[in-house]
């Protein structure tokens, strides 16, 4: 309470100097009191009013992004402010935003921030907020004490939108009020390559779903009114087509057709601007030959002029730096300035040093770059300062970070992990498990907090394990809550053979379970050279099947490790992704039934390390494997996977009938509405991801063998039935884009399908 009435009078002294200081710069044409501080004028004339007030210098700070390690005290440890740094870095350079961080509590975050906008504020002549960005990519992850998600990868798997909304809300709740204006999310990157270190940040291989969750994602999170008088600004990433690598390795080289580009990559960010994004973020590799980071192509033709985004387009970390060092297509920052600026960026996440700064101002001063470039992404960045309300609400507040890791909060994040784990093997109904006494647990993940939540998580590379929540559950002891009558008998270090003494200790339990998968990573630092499960781990699951007693292998892993030879040993296989901090209690309850498993694979599981393919393959690509040639258009999993995408098994089971469409042929005007009735054939109640596909028969552009258009995720009681429907929209689903992004509607056949059942219909393009 101190704090805020001192931040009352802070405040009320700070609009005062505003006001002399503006008026100060007023001449003719400008009012007094300054237009631009008036909050019932239009954003568009407080921002040119503000334009227009405002030197060059003070213009181009506001195009820099600048890391908190500029203005950290380096001998306080993190997130402690030092005021001179900011003083010099916002009276000389007029920095606009900053960024970044680590886990610290929500009033250190607090303190931090409204030291950071007091400074601020006091030293920018006219009084311009900072803008703070940070990775909250799964709940505000760089704070303790918060609600901590499943990485999108497992939002994707629940194949309900509501987790991803969810998501989004709890992290404006807990990001708002600290000051962390702005989130670098939703990853928009389509999870196409499996062995991308980042394919967990995405919301798995399909377009569709890709742009449904990242829809609800924004809608949720920009749309959280419990954070007035704040708004926060939402950023889509990394514009475009980063997430699909030659190598696989993280930001290297794309190739990639335009028609794929347009097809594949582009459906999410275009459905992100429908629900009101306001950033993109820019991404780091080159595509077909040009850093994207310099290509006027993608970044004003293509994002501009085709698409009409208006907001800010911020750069990648150091990215303009990286035209120089790394991609070798500048020859000095000055020449990369010039690029970038030149291409399309509106803000340089610079951010460790002062030559964007430099190079913008030197490049103004020879002509090179005009004022009303600079103006062009000024301009969008004030607008986006104005809407979100900082100049009326620059300051954060302390008052109610009690909502900060609500148990309420908590429950929406363990209702997305519980719906996001997925069984994909159970032989003999090995679960889940029925009144075990003797459980004998082992493997990397079993005892571990951090493998669970994965990278961006308290730190860039994941934090330490000691810096976890002591009530976050590991799956070792989330299976002593969850089995109280069970000895868990949990083997740390497992021997190298089977002595008859090892051997007689695992007869006597009545199940094994191997928590596998992988340790945290971000970006190249995730970076592999072989997709195959780590020897070891295949090695400890091998000796651990060597007797009779069944096993259940748990993979929590962040992309799909290859287990091809290592599942025949297993009698039950979940994959549990990156779950987050309610990750273990959610394994446990799917192990124990609590939970009747509803995830579904949002990526294909490859089977082999040479060669992956997503369920959206095209005919060809297969033609030469299958003996016949032929049949698998009609083959749900084609042989070269392991798993397909939307693979996930039930306690119950689910039978699917009368597949009827209302008509058998439409033209460019009508629509058809499929039907299909789902039944619970099973005895366990349970809910299932209804999954509808097209498949567009014949295409002058090959056609995928099928493509998702819509998913719904019901529960059905055992017995019950339930009637579902999908509306085939010709403007929805039946055009593909060309390499212009036009749109292509050709006449011919079609199939719809859901649940292994399919009719075709007639499009006939008038
Ligand atoms: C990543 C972005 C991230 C940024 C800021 C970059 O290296 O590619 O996804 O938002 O750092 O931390």
């Amino acid at each position: 309470m101190i704090l805020l009435d001192k931040h009352f009078v802070g405040k009320v002294l700070i609009f005062a100097f505003l006001y002399i200081s503006a008026a100060a710069c007023s001449g003719p044409g400008f009012t007094d009191p300054p237009l631009y501080l008036d909050p019932n004028a239009s954003v568009d004339d407080r921002v040119e009013d503000l334009l227009a007030r405002m030197t060059i210098e003070e213009k181009i700070g506001q195009m820099n992004q600048l890391d908190f390690s500029m203005i950290n005290a380096d001998d306080m440890g993190i997130i402690n402010i030092d005021e001179e740094k900011v003083r010099n870095l916002v009276r000389n350079y007029h920095v606009g935003s900053f960024i970044n961080g680590e886990a610290v509590p929500p009033e250190q975050w607090f303190a931090f921030v409204n030291t950071l906008t007091r400074v601020a504020m006091e030293e920018s002549r006219l009084g311009i907020p900072i803008i703070y960005g940070i990775d909250h990519v799964h709940g505000a992850s760089y704070m303790s004490e918060t609600t901590v998600f499943p990485h999108a990868i497992n939002l994707g798997a629940t194949f309900d939108p509501r987790h991803s909304y969810n998501t989004g809300w709890v992290t404006a709740l807990e990001s708002a009020d600290v000051g962390h204006h702005w989130n670098f999310a939703p990853t928009l990157d389509l999870g196409v390559n499996p062995i991308w270190p980042r394919l967990y940040e995405t919301y798995g291989e399909d377009p569709h779903m890709a742009s449904v969750m990242g829809r609800s994602y924004i809608e949720g999170y920009m749309g959280n009114e419990e954070i007035y008088p704040y708004r926060l600004a939402s950023n889509a990433k990394h514009f475009i087509a980063y997430s699909d690598p030659v190598s696989g390795w993280d930001k290297t080289r794309v190739e990639i057709g335009m028609q794929q580009l347009y097809e594949l990559h582009l459906p999410p960010f275009i459905a992100a601007m429908e629900a009101g994004l306001q950033t993109i973020m820019v991404n780091s590799s080159e595509v077909n030959g040009t850093p994207v980071h310099a290509s006027y192509e993608f970044l004003t033709e293509m994002l501009r002029n085709q698409l009409g985004f208006e907001g800010v387009v911020l750069t990648d970390w150091d990215e303009v730096g990286k035209l120089v060092d790394f991609h070798r297509t500048a020859k000095n920052y000055k020449e990369a300035t010039y690029m970038a600026v030149s291409a399309g960026i509106d803000m340089s996440m610079t951010p460790l040093h002062l030559n964007f700064f430099d190079s913008l101002l030197e490049l103004y001063n020879e002509g090179r770059i005009s004022e009303e470039r600079i103006n062009a992404s000024v301009r969008r960045i004030l607008r986006l300062k104005f809407q979100m309300g900082l100049f009326e609400n620059p300051f954060p507040r302390n008052d109610r970070l009690d909502r900060i890791g609500s148990e309420e909060s908590r429950q929406k994040a363990l209702e997305a992990a519980q719906e996001s784990i997925v069984l994909l093997k159970n032989n003999n109904s090995l679960l889940p498990l029925e009144n075990p006494s003797r459980i004998i647990l082992a493997g990397p993940s079993a005892n571990s907090r951090k493998n669970l939540a994965g990278g961006w998580t308290l730190a860039w590379q994941g934090g330490d394990e000691d810096r976890y929540p002591e009530d976050m559950h590991t799956i070792y002891s989330a299976l002593q809550q969850e089995f109280p009558d069970a000895r868990i008998d949990f083997i740390e270090e497992l021997p190298r053979t089977a002595s008859p003494a090892f051997s007689r200790r695992l007869a006597q339990a009545d199940v094994i379970i191997y928590a596998g998968g992988e340790e945290p990573y971000s970006e190249f630092i995730g970076n592999i050279t072989d997709l195959n499960l780590p020897r070891v781990q295949k090695d400890e699951i091998a000796l651990l099947s060597s007797g009779s007693t069944p096993l259940a292998l748990v993979l929590v892993q962040g992309r799909p490790r290859i287990i091809t030879e290592t599942i025949e040993k297993a009698d039950a296989f979940i994959h549990a992704g990156l779950p987050g901090f309610e990750g273990a209690e959610a394994i446990a309850n799917v192990l124990s039934g609590v939970v009747n498993p509803s995830g579904r694979l949002p990526v294909s599981y490859p089977k082999f390390t040479g060669h992956y393919l997503n369920y959206n393959y095209k005919p060809s690509d297969l033609y030469f494997f299958h003996p016949d040639n032929q049949n698998h258009l009609e083959e749900p999993n084609p042989g070269t996977m392991l798993f397909t995408f939307g693979d996930g098994l039930s306690y119950t089971t689910f039978e699917y009938s009368d597949l009827e469409l209302s008509e058998g042929e439409l033209d460019k005007r009508g629509q058809i509405t499929a039907s299909v009735t789902v039944t619970n054939t099973g005895e366990l109640a349970g809910k299932e991801p209804v999954l509808w596909y097209l498949t567009n028969i014949t295409g002058k552009v090959s056609r995928p063998v099928k493509e998702l258009k819509h998913f719904e995720k019901i529960h059905l009681e055992p017995g019950e039935s339930a009637t579902l429907s999908f509306i085939i929209e010709p403007e929805e689903s039946l055009w593909y884009p060309d390499a212009r992004g036009n749109r292509v509607y050709e006449s011919g056949d079609f199939l719809v399908r859901a649940g292994g059942l399919s009719q075709r219909f007639t499009f006939s393009y008038r």
